[in-house]
């Protein structure tokens, strides 16, 4: 079969959860790559929308948010704003970097809500779900956990066990737990709407085994990477099963419908068409028709995300659109990644056992395309991979230093030394030089065919591997000792090296994107079009070089023994035993003290000390100053509002020549970090901790 030829792009990467920070192996899973891909389709002139944002419903957010003591929307607003300049910082060039809780998105929702009802694709159900009495909430996926009914992993959630990947319902679990208060549920009669994948299994099948949709060819299975392939069949080979779409929460986009009051539909239900709402927005901005991006069938929609993804992507969302209709895509692929692994560890959030993008870029400022460099040398594409900071180092210094950077700093700096800046003429041609450039012609065909099927660790090797032949054209040439018998060689050899560092310039774009730039420029290659790559006329004679810089320079021992310091200081926080329970105290000089719950009204930084905020608290009884040690962890504009908990009675005393009055209660985690003691509802300030 003939590869269709496509007018258009939608590229989406997967939505990350506004509920913390971006680590490696975020990038390496699927905003690397779908980068990567983007950028070449977009240098070889193709018209794409690449498309992304923040994914703002769901447990993991409402959890963040009661385990910080904030609410929902600052847990969003928060790390919405942290996670859009990462990725702008790092280089993943998104035509938009939505959110799902804009209006755009909560009614692109609703109306596929409401199709899907008045369509009757939905089953809706009465049924008994797990209840915390003490929290008044039913307890759906992260709500609850327990032990994993197929692995016996003791802390498996509602929905999924992380450990062996299984697929749950709260009804699942072994001895199921509350999150919220650690109290075991109760069983209450809720309504749910589900779709009921089973009616689907049919045409799925057929579209991701055969890649036939409707009985016309759709796309090639075997373009298909084979460990996403082999989730979707396990999957409907398992037998498909109704899905509940719907949850009683109060965060989330609201059920349209009577008579559904305290219900929101389920993240993952809205959360993939939010590609289809920020489609929308970013169109409006660009003046472009978003259907073009999603009901065209010139148009190929490829989805990037990471393998925890995957059923969610090739099966539920496609059920979903194609129960919609209206022409909408279904993907042609689903170039999902594997995990990244940190020094021998599965990456975790909760023990912080990653490495933080935007850490990593003020660790190592200007440094984005080396940690590009990596990641995709060391991508998961079609098994778990590893990540360590020694690697880093050695990647960095023997092939960006001592490969790229040098071949192309010896051409521009020959080149000024004997030629004034000038690109010299080429004369005639030795055998060498012939095979010299007719490598250089061979690398943009297989680079792009690479590319195209999600090969981009392949991909790059080529064209570092260009540089390589670079490298080793000049050390077997050695122009610097012909040039006083031979100059007119010695062009000849520079002409060709140019040529081959401007090559470089254009096919590094979608890998090293800032990297091409420089070399573009200094090269002095004005016009660089990804359609030339590949011939040795990209530089005229007597083009005049840019000014040389160097490209990349020397990671030392010392930057990465602070790395790996900083992540064995993680380790031990979450080995760190709890501390010894003290000596027993009686009731009465418990009750002796007072503890109140007060609000911050006003923060500032004491002058002068590292660790010390003063605060206004407003105890119910009186407003007062309490100086508090929490500055090393809380910036004083992101706690006025909070409720907290004061020990009231404390004696004043004075710090830093201030009156302080009383004491905030925080709770320290093994590492030390400070976590406030707050009411999980709000309290009347001067209510009474006993
Ligand atoms: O796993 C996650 O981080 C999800 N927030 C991904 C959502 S992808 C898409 F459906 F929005
Ligand atoms: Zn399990």
């Amino acid at each position: 079969m003939e590869e269709k030829k496509y007018k258009k792009y939608t590229v989406t990467a997967a939505l990350p959860y506004a509920n913390g920070p971006l680590h490696i192996g975020h990038i390496a899973g699927a905003y690397l790559p779908a980068d990567i891909y983007v950028r070449f389709l977009r240098e070889s002139g193709r018209d794409v929308a690449f498309i992304c944002g923040s994914d703002e419903h769901g447990a993991a957010i409402t959890i963040k948010a009661q385990k910080e003591g904030v609410t929902p929307k600052q847990v969003i607003d928060k790390f919405h704003k942290i996670n859009k300049e990462t990725f702008e910082e790092f280089g993943i060039d998104f035509s938009i970097y939505h959110r799902t809780s804009a209006p755009i998105h909560h009614e692109t929702a609703q109306d596929f809500f409401k199709v899907l009802n008045e369509k009757k694709k939905f089953t809706i159900d009465e049924s008994e779900q797990y209840y915390d009495q003490e929290a008044n909430q039913f307890l759906a996926d992260r709500y609850i956990v327990g032990e994993c009914p197929k692995c016996g992993n003791e802390s498996a959630y509602g929905d999924q066990c992380e450990k062996c990947g299984s697929s749950l319902v709260p009804t699942d679990l072994i001895n199921p737990k509350s999150t919220i208060t650690g109290s075991a549920p109760i069983l209450k009669k809720t309504k749910h709407w589900y779709l009921p994948l089973n009616d689907h299994e049919e045409w799925v099948n057929d579209w991701i085994t055969k890649g036939e949709l409707d009985g016309k060819y759709h796309h090639n299975p075997k373009e298909w990477k084979k460990h996403v392939l082999g989730q979707c069949k396990s999957w409907i080979d398992g037998g498909l099963q109704p899905r509940p779409m719907t949850r009683d929460l109060e965060w989330g986009v609201k059920v349209p419908l009577e008579g559904a009051d305290g219900k929101v539909l389920y993240v993952w239900l809205d959360a993939p068409i939010g590609y289809i709402s920020a489609t929308k927005e970013w169109a409006k901005e660009a003046g472009k028709n978003w259907e073009d991006y999603w009901k065209n069938e010139d148009t190929k929609l490829v989805h990037f995300i990471g393998k925890d993804n995957i059923v969610f992507h090739c099966i539920i969302f496609p059920i979903i659109l194609k129960s919609y209709g209206d022409g909408f895509l279904l993907p042609n692929n689903i170039p999902a990644n594997e995990f990244l692994n940190l020094e021998g560890n599965k990456l975790s959030t909760s023990r912080n056992w990653a490495v933080w993008v935007h850490e990593y870029l003020n660790d190592f400022p200007g440094k984005q395309d080396e940690l590009r460099y990596v990641l995709n040398s060391n991508a998961p594409e079609n098994k778990d991979s590893e990540f360590t900071w020694k690697d880093y180092q050695a990647k960095v210094n023997n092939e960006l230093v001592a490969i790229l950077g040098n071949f192309v700093n010896r051409a521009i700096v020959l080149t000024n030394k004997y030629f004034n800046g000038d690109v010299p003429v080429r004369g005639e041609l030795a055998e060498y030089d012939k095979e010299i450039i007719n490598k250089i012609a061979e690398v943009p065909e297989k680079v792009e065919k690479l590319i195209e099927n999600y090969r981009f660790k392949e991909a790059q090797f080529e064209v570092m591997n260009l540089a390589r032949i670079g490298n080793k054209y000049l050390a077997d040439t050695e122009p610097w000792k012909l040039i006083k018998e031979d100059p007119e060689i010695v062009k000849t050899i520079l002409n060709i090296a140019l040529q081959l560092t401007a090559n470089l310039g254009v096919l590094l774009t979608p890998f090293l994107p800032k990297t091409a730039k420089k070399i573009q420029y200094m090269v002095g290659l004005r016009n660089p079009k990804w359609n030339k790559a590949g011939r040795v006329d990209l530089l005229y004679p007597y083009d005049k070089l840019g000014i040389p810089e160097l490209l990349f320079s020397k990671i030392e021992d010392s930057q990465i023994e602070y790395q790996i310091k900083k992540l064995e200081k993680a380790k031990v926080a979450s080995n760190v035993p709890a501390e010894p329970v003290k000596e027993p105290t009686t009731f009465d000089d418990f009750t002796q003290m007072d503890i109140r719950v007060g609000t911050i009204l006003h923060a500032e930084k004491v002058p002068k000390t590292k660790k010390l905020l003063k605060l206004q608290v407003d105890t119910g009884v009186d407003k007062r100053t309490i100086v508090s040690g929490i500055a090393e962890f809380f910036k004083p504009e992101e706690i006025i509002g909070l409720q907290v908990c004061v020990l009231a009675n404390l004696e004043p005393r004075k710090i830093k020549g201030i009156n302080s009055e009383g004491m905030i209660l925080m709770a320290e985690d093994r590492d030390g970090s400070l976590s406030f003691i707050a009411p999980r509802k709000k309290v009347t300030n001067g209510g009474v901790v006993r």
